[in-house]
């Protein structure tokens, strides 16, 4: 079972559009689709925007229905000003940059018994790469920070870039990283520029928050024939 999840419907859309939903469950307040494609088993939902929200689905795909792996589909915000609208970018690692325990000393994003990164798949990432190559297209690696923030600021993105070394934004990776690390799970994180996280972003991501989901749908979809269940 491979569970795909996003934190919007219209993120979630483009990629029910290309499976075959074949069973529909309510559970949680919320919906999780069962889906096949090429034969492979999914298990598909959006969790609903933000950290809370997306640890709970994400631990529901793997404690109630199975999955053996996690692919997140979504939008996220440029730190990295190669990163333009539209563009694709895979998280090498996550990371939460609203966790402060500074006061005690720890380094920002680290919380004791845990820690400030989790790694995403290495082989899940590799498949991406070679996917990328085969369509032609531009693909990105870096650290994407997640926060329960949306970043609108040219000095916060700043002090996110400076801070985790983070080449983009979104607010459910970090926490999606901890619970699969929790569990041994593999994860593997996309994401296609909706905004620049600077001044004036909360227009940019209403006016590509569609687009761009349907550029990272589109590419998850490629990747999903390139993965065993
Ligand atoms: N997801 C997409 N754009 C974002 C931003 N600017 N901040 C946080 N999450 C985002």
């Amino acid at each position: 079972m491979i569970g795909i999840l996003c934190a919007m419907r219209e993120e979630l859309e483009p990629v029910l559009e290309k499976v075959e939903v074949t069973e529909i469950i309510e559970y949680a307040r919320n919906r999780f689709y069962k889906a096949k494609f090429q034969n492979k088993n999914l298990i598909l939902a959006y969790s609903k925007i933000g950290k809370v929200n997306s640890a709970t689905t994400a631990t529901i795909m793997i404690e109630k229905f199975g999955a053996k792996k996690i692919l997140f589909s979504g939008v996220a915000g440029a730190i990295d000003s190669d990163l333009k609208i539209g563009d694709l970018i895979i998280a090498t690692k996550t990371t939460q940059h609203d966790v402060d325990l500074r006061v005690f000393g720890y380094e920002p994003g680290y919380i004791p018994e845990s820690r400030v990164f989790f790694d995403c798949d290495k082989k899940l990432n590799d498949i991406a790469k070679k996917v990328a190559n085969k369509m032609g297209i531009k693909l990105k690696e870096g650290i994407i920070a997640s926060g329960d923030q949306f970043i609108h600021s040219k000095e916060k993105k700043e002090w996110i870039r400076k801070t985790f070394g983070a080449s983009a934004i979104d607010m459910e990776g970090g926490a999606v990283g901890c619970v699969t690390w929790i569990f041994d799970v593999p994860f593997f994180m996309l994401r296609a520029i909706s905004d620049t996280a600077e001044e004036g972003a909360g227009v940019d991501f209403d006016k590509f928050l569609e687009e761009s989901s349907e550029v990272s749908a589109k590419f998850l979809i490629q990747m999903l024939k390139e993965i065993n269940e």
